[in-house]
């Protein structure tokens, strides 16, 4: 008001004094915006557009947008994110994210878990009611599900003999779908989709065993992922059976199919994990629909990132003949031949041997990890914090630590960063990466040994929420990877050579990013006698 009379007394056209106003607005907007809360707060970065600039970006470019500013900004260890009613503080430092871990009572990740759940896999009002109750139990207190679940799922994929039959289940599940793949090495086949096939039907099989839904019903495949590319979508929640259709109908199909699975029993003859899951679900009040719901979680927690991960190190492997000599050497020395010639009696491979014997395959291994994984680590300022005695966090807030930030930090990994180079990691120690738990002794300690901040490798994630899948990750998809580059032989569709597509990072990254284009190669058999003694290798520990 005061403004506009204090504009007309110049006499200005109104159009004139509109703008005049809009641009006073903006920015006095943008000013307001780049205020810090506390002078301790990490650095503000205004947003381009006012208010809304931050949000508008991360929706149009997805998890580029906070990597791109992260990488631009690279002198700030952190820095705020005004976003409307909210701060994101965006963390893009080793140091800085070991100590947002070990802050773990109040920068917490279970306060977002059932808002998340709720949008991602449908459930309903009253089964969200049990799983809020409880939800960060001090010791003493009741448990919620969530605390009981997940003390469960870790306990039992971390190391010991659960572990142990688990990956020899998966390995030999795998060994099987590979052994019988049915190929035409004339066709040109998307390596993506190849390996997609092959992960989710044997995933399946040794979680949900040989009666799970995607055995009995093919096309559900297809539903899995649908459900899993219209997840960003789902995640929005704004009517999704018409702006994510593809995604909830998929999500339907396949939580009809477990239902109906479970309703039969059939998942006593699973995998033992499945089966205390849902009895933890059922102990805690949840309807058989909604442990449906619940073990498509599973489902997908155990399909997704091993099939793309095991994709980029295929595409690595074939698109670099010497290092694909390499690991394939490394491999075919640990196949023990107990009969005696090579055409009788199965070769033995030992699953530890994989992980202690082929360090180029490792090396391969965590270097296609990095360089996959922009993944974001979420928590909610549960009150004001002063992070590292050092930086103000605000109540209600949320932290990210951005993985695509750290993992393209050539300060940390060398002037190579952009590039495909597993020798990093042969230099490094063995275990040093993957335990993202780090205090500053573990810190000191890392860099005398010459190897990397243990919360800079990021694509477990790290802290509380650090994946409990990563052993049993390793141990099948090393497995996977053997068995296919003694067995086949990989060449272009087109041209002499395989090119190695950049990933796509436009998307909100919910699992190791996939290829911004498809890799179309010719598949086919190996004759040699290490092809035929990994198509019929027996796995041991
Ligand atoms: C290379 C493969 C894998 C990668 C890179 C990976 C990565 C991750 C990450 C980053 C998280 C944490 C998400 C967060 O902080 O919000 C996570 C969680 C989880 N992962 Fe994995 N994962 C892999 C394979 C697996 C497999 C094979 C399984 C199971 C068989 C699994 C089971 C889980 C589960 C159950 C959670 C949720 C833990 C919770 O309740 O908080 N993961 N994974
Ligand atoms: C898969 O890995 C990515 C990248 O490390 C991570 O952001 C995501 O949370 C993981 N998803 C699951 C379901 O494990």
């Amino acid at each position: 008001m005061a403004l506009s009379f204090f504009l007309e007394s110049f006499n200005l056209s109104p159009t004139a004094t509109i703008l005049i106003t809009i641009l006073t607005l903006v920015l006095t907007l943008q000013h307001l915006s780049q205020r810090k809360l506390d002078p301790r707060e990490p650095r503000v970065l205004a947003p381009p557009v006012p208010v809304i600039g931050h949000l508008l970006g991360m929706a149009l470019l997805g998890g580029r947008y906070i990597k791109n500013l992260g990488i631009r900004h690279r002198e700030l260890p952190i820095f705020t994110l005004p976003v409307p009613g909210s701060r994101i503080y965006v963390v893009a430092d080793p140091s800085l994210a070991a100590a947002v871990q070990r802050a773990s009572k109040v920068l917490s990740f279970t306060p977002i878990v059932p808002d998340v759940t709720e949008r991602v896999l449908g459930l309903d009002h009253a089964t969200m009611e049990i799983t809020r109750r409880n939800l960060d139990p001090a010791p003493g207190d009741e448990r919620g599900f969530l605390a009981d679940i997940q003390d469960m799922v870790y306990a039992w994929l971390g190391p010991g003999s659960y572990l142990e039959e688990l990956s020899l289940a998966a390995a030999r599940e795998m060994r099987d779908e590979i052994s019988s793949v049915p190929l035409n090495p004339a066709e040109p086949t998307d390596l993506l989709s190849w390996v997609r096939h092959l992960v989710t039907v044997s995933t399946a099989k040794y979680l949900y065993g040989p009666q799970n839904p995607i055995a009995v019903d093919p096309s559900l495949e297809t539903s899995f992922w649908d459900f899993d590319h219209g997840l960003g979508a789902l995640l929005m929640n704004i009517l999704p059976s018409i702006t994510a259709r593809k995604a909830y109908l998929g999500r339907e199909k396949l939580s009809t199919a477990l239902l109906a699975y479970l309703e039969a029993g059939l998942h006593k003859t699973g995998s033992a994990i499945v089966q205390q899951r849902v009895e933890i679900a059922l102990g805690h009040g949840w309807t058989l629909p909604a442990v449906a719901r619940e073990e498509l979680s599973f489902l997908f927690a155990g399909i997704v990132n091993a099939t793309t991960s095991t994709f980029w190190i295929l595409v690595q492997l074939y698109a670099d003949p010497s290092l694909l000599a390499s690991v394939r050497e490394e491999v075919q020395a640990l196949l023990e031949n107990p009969g005696l010639d090579s055409s009788s009696g199965q070769s033995r491979l030992h699953l530890t041997d994989l992980r202690d014997a082929c360090p180029i395959l490792v090396a391969v291994y965590r270097e296609c990890l990095r360089l996959g994984s922009d993944t974001y680590s979420t928590r909610l300022v549960k009150q004001d914090h002063m992070l590292a005695n050092q930086y103000f966090l605000a109540k209600n807030s949320v932290v990210q630590i951005a993985g695509g930030v750290i993992h393209a930090d050539s300060r940390i990994w060398g002037e190579d960063v952009d590039s495909f180079n597993p020798k990093r990691f042969l230099a490094a120690q063995a275990g040093d990466v993957g335990e993202a738990k780090g205090g500053n002794g573990v810190a000191a300690k890392a860099k005398q040994n010459n190897s990397f901040h243990p919360a800079a490798f990021r694509a477990f994630g790290g802290g509380k929420t650090l994946c409990p899948g990563r052993h049993f990750a390793m141990n099948e998809i090393l497995a996977f990877v053997a068995l296919v580059v003694l067995q086949f032989d990989v060449k272009p569709a087109r041209g002499d050579k395989i090119e190695v597509p950049r990933k796509n990072d436009g998307v909100l990254p919910v699992h190791i990013l996939e290829p911004i284009c498809p890799v179309e190669v010719l598949i086919s058999r190996r004759e040699d006698s290490f092809a035929w003694k990994a198509r019929n290798a027996e796995f041991v520990m």
